[in-house]
């Protein structure tokens, strides 16, 4: 007996992979896995619903734990790729080794999902199962299905599935992020209306302050009250959600080279990354800020690839970690249109001194004005140097064409 454990959803693409993974690669039985990561209770219930309809063995692993901190660790590492937080992409790795483990405990021998050949989640996917010794099979990329032959199939089949019951979007939601492609989305100047939007309201001019408290680049509290990783993501998407904060649309360029039109929503995620950022600026050097961007674009490119598992990304935190020892305190953030802007940051640990920054005072501290007067004579001295060798060598260029005769001007 031949078992595969599925990635399954219980929308079209997953609920006809249950009868191909039997009819075309030969399994006598198929398990379901559904994982949580945040996905709205009604998408549960569909794969449930659906479940129950195919007959199929279904098991749901709670990873919302796990991913909210994954989340959280992004934070630290200032993580976006193109305007996008990753929500999908930091997914993937979790939901991957979620379900190898539920198939290597039914003893199954191959390990599918039902992705197409265009996107990145096939490969975030398969790079979590290829270190395993299952089959990996992607059927949907495989037998080069189309939505149409998948819709025809299903209605032959009689499988349950409600004519496009994804509704005229693909969309993927978890607590970090809510994507939405597809359909006239398609179109890069198609302008979408409201309704592709459920976390964020349309910016009313109304505005709100918060408070949210960080202890070495993870925060840890909103307005005085501590919240675990997934409480306190929640409690920001819906606040922040509110004010309108958190809505990217982008062409996205995937792993495979092709661009994509995506729409996100991500509240507490902007709300996070701003107040991170803002208490970052407090109390890192301009040195270690600078460097940083470069230690962030990384991580954030392997956390897009779905490679956060790589030597590099640890040698990266190692970066981070250093770096998160002083990002403590507090940051005070307004939402106002549509924005989640830093107004506030307080920390023990600050880089800064306002009485040596202030204009108000004549002598501060050890420093007094003059002795920048030195510094003011040597900045930028190089380049006076070059620049006049340059306007030499320019001078002596114009004055041999005048001397060669032939050349006019
Ligand atoms: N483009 C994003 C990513 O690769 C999100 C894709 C989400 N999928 C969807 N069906 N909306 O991470």
């Amino acid at each position: 007996m031949t078992r595969v454990a599925l990635a399954f959803s219980g929308g079209l693409d997953t609920t006809i992979c249950v009868p191909l993974l039997e009819e075309e690669y030969g399994y006598d039985d198929v398990i379901g896995v559904t994982v949580d990561v945040g996905q709205p209770a009604e998408e549960f219930d569909e794969a449930e619903e659906t479940a129950e309809a195919l007959g199929l063995d279904h098991y749901v692993v709670d990873a919302r734990e796990e991913f909210a901190q994954l989340c959280l660790d992004s934070v630290r590492a200032n993580a976006s790729y193109q305007g996008y937080p990753l929500g999908t992409a930091l997914a993937r790795p979790v939901i991957a080794n979620a379900i190898l483990e539920v198939a290597e405990e039914h003893d199954c021998t191959g390990i599918a999902h039902g992705c197409t050949g265009k996107g990145n989640d096939q490969l975030r996917f398969e790079a979590v199962w290829r270190d395993s010794e299952l089959e990996v099979i992607a059927p949907i990329r495989e037998l080069g299905l189309t939505r149409e032959w998948e819709n025809e199939y299903a209605e032959k089949k009689g499988l349950p599935v409600e004519g496009g019951n994804e509704g005229e979007w693909s969309i993927d939601t978890n607590i970090w992020s809510r994507s939405v492609e597809g359909s006239e989305l398609e179109d890069p100047s198609f302008v979408p209306g409201e309704e592709i939007y459920e976390w964020t309201q349309a910016p009313t001019g109304e505005t709100e302050e918060i408070e949210i408290e960080f202890v070495e680049g993870y925060p840890v509290a909103v307005d005085g009250e501590e919240l675990d990783a997934v409480s306190l993501i929640e409690y920001l998407n819906e606040v922040a959600g509110a004010y309108g904060v958190g809505r990217t649309d982008s062409m996205e360029d995937r792993m495979l080279g092709l661009k994509v039109r995506e729409n996100y929503e991500h509240p507490a995620a902007t709300t996070l990354l701003s107040a991170h950022e803002a208490l970052e600026g407090l109390v890192l050097t301009q040195e270690e800020r600078e460097f940083k961007q470069l230690i962030d674009q990384k991580w954030s490119k392997k956390a897009y690839e779905g490679l956060i598992d790589a030597p590099l990304v640890s040698a990266l935190e190692g970066f981070v970690a250093e770096t998160q020892k002083r990002v403590t305190g507090t940051v005070t953030i307004r939402f106002e249109g549509g924005q989640a802007r830093a107004v506030g940051r307080d920390s023990e640990y600050a880089a800064y001194s306002a009485s040596h920054a202030s204009f108000d005072t004549e002598t501060v501290g050890k420093i007094e004005q003059e002795d920048a007067t030195g510094v003011a004579k040597y900045h930028g001295f190089q380049r006076r140097l070059a620049n006049e060798s340059i306007a030499r060598l320019e001078g002596e260029e114009s004055v041999e064409l005048t001397t060669d005769g032939g050349t006019e001007e």
